[in-house]
């Protein structure tokens, strides 16, 4: 069983990487949906239990976020496996700009999150790490 961890700031194509590779496999947790921490806890330890492959669609940005997941999914017997979306700040925050309504965020919103970003290490305690980047509108995985 799988808990994928992505980390990445806003707009950097975490959830059109989901609907691309995962969409028909893991369920997608996603804090923004979701609304609040007590209701995205319900549904990692309901897909844990369930033994359901899960992909957390967050910023992710700093260890201390991540921690939580893969304690639950090291305890669930889960593999983790994270995916650092390389930063780029000005492709962000140009593609924010085309968003509408609520899903377009304050840029400093996204600058807050690039302060908070670290790159997942080893350490952490996942088992894979992959590094993802964008080339002319597709996504390129590689080991991190
Ligand atoms: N590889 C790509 N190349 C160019 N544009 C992309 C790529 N992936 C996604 N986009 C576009 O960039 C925008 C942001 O993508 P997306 O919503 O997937 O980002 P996100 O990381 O999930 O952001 P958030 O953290 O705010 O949810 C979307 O409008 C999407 O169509
Ligand atoms: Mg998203």
């Amino acid at each position: 069983m799988e808990c994928v961890l992505f980390i990445g700031i806003q707009a950097s194509g975490k959830s059109t990487f989901y609907k691309e590779q995962f969409f028909n496999s893991h369920i997608r947790i996603n804090l923004d949906m979701l609304k609040t921490r007590h209701r995205e806890d319900i549904y990692i330890a309901a897909s844990i239990q369930a033994k359901q492959p899960f992909v957390v669609d967050n910023t992710n940005p700093g260890a201390e976020d991540r921690k939580k997941y893969i304690e639950a999914a090291k305890r669930g017997r889960f593999k983790v496996i994270g995916y650092y979306f390389e930063p780029d700040f000005a492709e962000s925050v140009k593609r924010n700009e085309l968003r509408a309504g609520a899903a377009k965020i304050p840029e400093i919103g996204i600058k807050s999150v690039l302060k908070k970003l670290t790159p997942p290490g080893a350490d952490e305690g996942f088992d894979e790490l992959y590094k993802v980047t964008s080339q002319n509108g597709k996504f390129i995985v590689t080991e991190l």
